[in-house]
């Protein structure tokens, strides 16, 4: 690439919801986006193996030259954002902070989380939250099925109406007017979510909150060159085929060229 790129990495396809928000506030950015398709789910792993995975990464889309680093994946972000900024002399940016951000104008601070195992255990929401608004009270609530339901394509199925009934009636019991979506794929489940909580309750969606905040940082550091950019190259680590399949409906475009690679 002729200028250095945003790099984005997720386990999957869900980093693709960061990708589509970035890809529209600095569209003539170049991005590389690394979906680690051979190893996902990270949300069900253990803190150190996400760890390693996220350097493995991260290493990758360092090698490639990319001037930011982008974690577009919760669970990676909650568990390995530290020792990442502590490796590379990058600027590293996570979904959890820009999300938590956005949470905390919360009317009557009940807030709620849903995320993948890895995150909700990791407590890094409501950790991050607290630091920002003390007297919130948090409700997290892992919801390990709506991966799946997305990839699938189920997203606005009755069996997913189902499932987000059950896994948010703590939440509603809670009276939460506000809810984080912690993990990258739950964006699309956005319809779904809005009919079991009803349209008082406030979507946090943490692609959006994290493409903002980029932009920001962007415009503060003056890290933009964009005379020659706009290009947009996908690694993965496992044959590309799913990838492609899947990733239509996250990132709502046609993905095309996608190249294999193996890191780690
Ligand atoms: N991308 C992950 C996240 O945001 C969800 C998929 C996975 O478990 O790897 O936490």
């Amino acid at each position: 690439m002729p200028h250095r790129a945003i790099g984005i990495f997720d386990s999957g396809v869900g980093g693709l919801t960061v990708f589509k928000e970035i890809a529209a506030l600095l569209p003539e950015e170049n991005l590389i986006y690394l979906g680690d398709t051979a190893r996902v789910p990270y949300g069900t792993k253990s803190v150190e193996t996400v760890q390693r995975y996220a350097f493995e990464a991260a290493e990758f889309l360092v090698a490639q030259g990319v001037k930011i680093l982008v974690v577009a994946c919760n669970t990676a972000s909650a568990v390995a954002l530290p020792a990442l900024r502590q490796r590379f002399k990058l600027p590293v940016i996570g979904v959890i902070e820009p999300g938590a951000r956005k949470a905390i104008y919360s009317q009557n601070r009940h807030i709620g989380v849903i995320g993948t195992e890895g995150t909700i255990n990791s407590g890094r929401y409501p950790e991050a939250i607290r630091t920002l608004l003390p007297d919130a009270q948090i409700f997290s609530v892992p919801c390990p099925l709506f991966v799946p339901l997305a990839e699938e394509g189920w997203a606005e199925h009755e069996i997913a109406r189902l499932t987000a009934t059950e896994y948010l009636q703590p939440l509603i019991t809670a009276q939460i007017d506000t809810l984080v979506l912690g993990c990258t794929h739950y964006p699309l489940l956005r319809k779904t979510l809005r009919q079991v909580l009803g349209s008082g309750v406030t979507l946090v969606d943490s692609a959006e909150e994290t493409a903002k905040s980029i932009s920001q940082i962007f415009t503060q550091e003056g890290l933009s060159i964009p005379e020659y950019g706009g290009q947009r190259r996908f690694f993965v680590t496992d044959v590309p085929t799913r990838f492609e399949r899947v990733g239509r409906a996250f990132l709502g475009a046609e993905l095309d060229r996608v190249e294999q690679v193996q890191i780690g």
